[in-house]
């Protein structure tokens, strides 16, 4: 049966375990999986902008043997010309892995739905998983272990990033906290569902507005953007709500002292981090930004070996 990555907990423990190893092996022998030899072609979808994204999954499907086909909606008959189930249905003939970068979650289950080759989202409105990935790995590289490990998570609690966390850093067995000003805190259904899953596997959950609460003695800490796209129209608003979740070197000093800081990129200094803080000893961001690279690799020749 073929196997979908769109959100974090589609995939087990132990599967995101097996991924992550596999992306490490992929780390040390970049060129050692064909799982696209043929070519046979990758398509790389997106509705929003990216570099990351873009160049992780470009680079990553050459790597793996294949063809990295990049479309930009803006120039496809995708979206309001033509519905996702009739653009899935083209896809899966000629390709052999989907990947796509979207508004609305409800998209991609929906082009999940209708293709028998994976469908990667590559951020939604709801979850980044291919994000979580190489955080895990990251924090893997510098710590050594996840399981039992505590991460935090300060300021826009609402949104993809703080999602995917709950769920995905829950999976890895980690005491997961996140933080944000209240109007801007996780819904219901997926705290209920990061919680399930943390009492599965040894972690725990902390949501607070508190973001010294979230911090204190943390592992590893991240933030992201305070606008994700799509919101640009809120930033006047957003940056007045969001005063005192700023990552500075006050609030960085109740983490431990050998804590790493991560950010998911792009990132405003200034606004959810100061410069000192993301240019600094502690910050592991351009391993983690490199990381997205292995972690996809990693995901897309397991998906394809399962699918099969
Ligand atoms: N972190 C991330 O997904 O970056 P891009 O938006 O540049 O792809
Ligand atoms: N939360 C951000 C993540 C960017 C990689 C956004 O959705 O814009």
């Amino acid at each position: 049966m073929v196997r979908h990555f769109l959100k974090d907990d589609d995939v087990t423990a132990a599967e995101q375990a097996q991924i992550l190893a596999l992306a490490s092996e992929l780390k040390a022998a970049p060129y050692s999986r064909r799982t696209f030899a043929g070519p046979q072609t990758v398509a790389l979808i997106f509705d929003k902008t990216s570099t990351r994204t873009r160049v992780s999954f470009t680079v990553g499907v050459a790597d793996l043997g294949g063809n990295p086909m990049v479309i930009d909606t803006g120039t496809s008959q995708m979206g309001k010309k033509e519905s996702v189930a009739d653009t899935a249905r083209v896809l899966e003939r000629q390709v052999a892995t989907i990947v796509w970068r979207t508004y609305a979650h409800s998209g991609l289950e929906e082009m999940a739905a209708n293709s028998n080759v994976p469908v990667i989202n590559s951020l939604s409105d709801d979850y980044h998983p291919c994000q979580i990935l190489a955080d895990l790995l990251t924090i893997k590289e510098h710590k050594g272990t996840l399981a039992g490990r505590r991460f935090a998570y300060i300021g826009d609690a609402s949104n993809n990033m703080a999602n995917s966390y709950l769920i995905g850093m829950a999976l890895a067995g980690m005491h997961v906290a996140v933080a944000g000003p209240s109007g801007y805190l996780p819904n219901a259904a997926v705290v209920a569902r990061a919680q399930e899953i943390a009492a599965a596997h040894g972690g725990s959950v902390l949501v607070t507005t508190d973001a010294a609460a979230a911090i204190g003695n943390a592992d590893a800490v991240a933030t992201d953007t305070w606008i994700s796209m799509g919101q640009e129209d809120e930033k006047e608003q957003r940056i007045k709500d969001f005063a005192g979740f700023t990552i500075d070197a006050a609030l960085m000093s109740k983490a431990a002292s050998d804590a790493i800081f991560l950010h998911c990129l792009p990132a405003y200094r200034g606004y959810e981090v100061t410069a000192d803080v993301i240019d600094g000893d502690q910050s592991v961001i351009w391993d983690e930004a490199e990381n997205r690279l292995h972690a996809q690799k990693a995901l897309m020749a397991w998906l394809v070996e399962k699918s099969a």
